[in-house]
């Protein structure tokens, strides 16, 4: 399974970026005699606006707004008649290199910056919904997802219904005539479980709703859910893309048409802004994000082989192993395991705890993807918002944690993993 499979980029010129542009000079990644570049490239170089000083690393333009020259100028890019930026809570440089880059390496026409993922995720949502309208999604979300479609949406007159997201009958008897949206994640969290991207985007369709795809935990690196026929992905970026812990950040992908129908209006009227310095410090991740998801998905398989047989260890869940429950969907849909792996310890909340309380590199927070290996306990953090019985439904054992592979070496983090299970 390799990186280099997934769907060229289509080509994101539009519109919109046209009226984005800037002063400045576009000038990587150049098609040299009509080449196009490989993901691996686009990560590097994607969406690279060079200003007249011809910096190498991306500047950071930490502005709110704009100068005109004249009013006449000013009046002409309010108008759209002249391209430029405006005003940063929609528009900047810096953040919309990001955009680009983004957009370029995931295949996809437009994409746009959040100030969080779940910024993003509620736009992507709210972005298509009115009063009256329904939203069928699969109910191993992360926290925050599950209370926006549960707790939030209603509000607003949105009714929604959580099924098995592995159950593709459970999608079909919930559609309704007005259902307008499906919404999952693949990797769930924490559970990772796999859902069907391709079978539930077609049941989607068919009902004349739209896929939105939380990719979070595949990263863009191993799954591509506009290929397989969502119609929108969601990021925190947060997570692998930043991968170092600095800062938040979400963004939204999809074709030109989505972005301008559902979430440009939503984000330039209500502000849920990406800061370009997040901006910045997420194109320096880009950079690199391919090696490091895959050293931290290697570090990930060789965990859970070394918890495999382990007699502390009740249950394991890892996408890359054969035994996974969803293993042949895992393997139609990505191209790689995953950078997480989800085990239940022995003695429930109690062993999980000494377990946590026993490591010593491997640190206890609720992040994940980070160049520093860690480990949540969901049931009493990301999740803790559901009752027992919710919990238990989605398989979310008091025992239960939640291990995201850092860029350490592989036998410091599972010398310390094995070490602190001698405590439990
Ligand atoms: C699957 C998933 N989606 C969305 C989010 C929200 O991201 P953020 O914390 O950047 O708002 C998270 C955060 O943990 C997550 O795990």
């Amino acid at each position: 399974m390799s990186v280099s499979k997934r769907p060229a980029s289509k080509s994101p010129a539009s519109k919109a970026s046209a009226s984005k542009a800037s002063a400045s000079k576009t000038s990587a990644p150049r098609a040299a005699g009509g080449r196009s570049y490989r993901p691996e490239t686009q990560l590097v170089h994607g969406g690279t606006t060079r200003s007249p000083f011809g910096e190498t690393s991306e500047a950071l333009f930490l502005t709110q707004g704009f100068v005109y020259e004249t009013a006449e100028q000013c009046e002409a890019r309010f108008k759209g008649d002249e391209a430029g930026f405006l005003y940063s809570r929609f528009s900047n440089p810096t953040v919309a290199m990001f955009e680009k880059r983004m957009a370029a390496f995931e295949g996809a026409e437009a994409a746009r910056g959040t100030a969080s993922g779940m910024a993003a995720v509620t736009a992507a949502l709210v972005g298509q919904l009115k009063a009256g309208d329904h939203v069928v999604a699969a109910k191993a979300l992360f926290g925050s997802c599950r209370w926006v479609v549960e707790d939030f949406l209603p509000r607003f007159g949105v009714a929604s219904t959580l099924v098995n997201g592995t159950d593709l009958e459970q999608w079909r008897k919930a559609v309704r005539p007005n259902t307008r949206v499906f919404f999952l994640e693949s990797p769930t969290n924490p559970t990772l479980e796999i859902i069907d991207i391709g079978a539930v985007a077609e049941m989607a369709h068919a009902a004349g709703a739209k896929l939105v795809v939380d990719n979070v935990f595949a990263t863009p690196i191993w799954q591509s859910p506009l290929a397989l026929g969502a119609d929108c992905v969601v990021y925190s970026a947060t997570k692998h893309i930043d991968g170092q812990g600095r800062c938040l950040g979400g963004v939204i992908l999809a074709s030109e048409k989505f972005i301008q129908d559902h979430i440009h209006m939503l984000l330039r009227q209500t502000g849920p802004s990406m800061s370009p310095f997040n901006a910045w410090v997420l194109l320096k991740g880009l950079e690199t994000l391919h090696l490091r998801v895959r050293r931290q998905t290697d570090t990930a398989a060789t965990v859970s082989v070394a918890l495999a047989e382990h007699p502390k260890i009740v249950r394991q869940i890892y996408p890359g192993r054969p035994d996974h429950p969803q293993a042949a969907v895992a393997r139609k849909q990505m191209r790689g395991g995953s950078t997480l792996v989800a085990f239940e310890v022995a003695g429930g909340k109690a062993g999980a705890f000494r377990f946590l309380n026993a490591l010593e590199l491997v640190r206890i927070t609720n992040n994940l993807g980070d160049a520093k290996s860690l480990v949540t306990h969901p049931a009493t953090t990301t999740h803790q918002r559901l009752t027992p019985e919710q919990r238990a439904e989605l398989g979310i054992a008091d025992g239960l944690v939640r291990f995201s592979a850092g860029l350490e070496h592989p036998d410091d983090v599972v010398g310390d993993l094995l070490t602190a299970l001698e405590a439990v």
